[in-house]
């Protein structure tokens, strides 16, 4: 019978531990840990927004054409690759792309126009695998977190996805979901809380 009573009193001094663990951790998690994960979340997902659009990706392919539109089909004319990602003699994606959107033919243009090379290759890519590709110094051309801040937010080719012009139907090309002042702010934050990749 002693044994009986102290059997239950010590499952019962178990229990009431666990619970006022369970009570004291859960009354932690919320007010603590969860606002702070969320910031990171949504500086990454806004910043993602962004980076993982047509209009970023259409010049950053997975193999060597660069796409067009909103449905990033293979850019017309056989446009390639070519040497120095600046296409062939004969069709330089300069001859085509001057520094600023033509509105009578449709062509966009914004300053030093270029394919992406084949190490930013994003195309297919996850926002975790791009966002991992875009830190990784053996493909970003070398950039610490710094020079990428600055390339995020100040390219010409980064900022023509705000103003991107309209297609050769005069039909407005698609803009990311996100402004370009929400775009740049999240960037900022991202890196300033330690350029955390969500794992996805
Ligand atoms: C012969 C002219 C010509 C050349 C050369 C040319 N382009 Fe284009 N490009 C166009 C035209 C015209 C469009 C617009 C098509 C449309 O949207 O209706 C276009 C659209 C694009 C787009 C689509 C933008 C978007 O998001 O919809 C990208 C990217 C692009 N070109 C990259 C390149 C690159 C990189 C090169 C060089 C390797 C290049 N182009 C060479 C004429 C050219
Ligand atoms: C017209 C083609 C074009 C468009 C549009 C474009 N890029 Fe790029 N991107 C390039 C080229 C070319 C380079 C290489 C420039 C260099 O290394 O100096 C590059 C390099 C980069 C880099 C540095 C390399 C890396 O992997 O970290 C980043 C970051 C980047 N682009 C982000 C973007 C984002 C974000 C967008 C859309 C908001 C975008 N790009 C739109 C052509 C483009």
């Amino acid at each position: 019978m002693k044994k009986l009573i102290l059997y239950i009193i010590s499952t019962l001094t178990v229990v009431v531990v666990f619970a006022a663990n369970y009570k004291s951790k859960k009354a932690g998690y919320f007010p603590i840990d969860e606002p702070e994960v969320s910031t990171k979340q949504n500086a990454f997902n806004t910043m993602m927004d962004v980076v993982s659009h047509q209009r970023c990706v259409n010049c950053h392919p997975s193999d060597n054409v660069p796409k067009q539109g909103d449905e990033s089909k293979p850019h017309h004319f056989g446009i390639a690759r070519g040497e120095n990602n600046l296409g062939f003699q004969a069709t330089n994606c300069n001859t085509c792309h001057q520094p600023e959107n033509n509105v009578y033919s449709g062509v966009p243009g914004a300053p030093h126009w270029s394919l992406a090379p084949a190490s930013m290759a994003w195309q297919g890519l996850t926002r975790s695998e791009i966002a991992q590709a875009m830190l990784d110094r053996t493909k970003n051309g070398n950039r610490s977190h710094e020079e990428l801040i600055h390339h995020l937010t100040e390219d010409d080719l980064v900022l023509w996805v705000f103003q991107p012009g309209t297609d050769q139907e005069g039909i407005p090309r698609e803009k990311p979901p996100v402004s370009e002042e929400d775009y740049k702010a999240a960037v900022k934050e991202w890196f300033a809380s330690g350029a955390i990749i969500p794992e996805n």
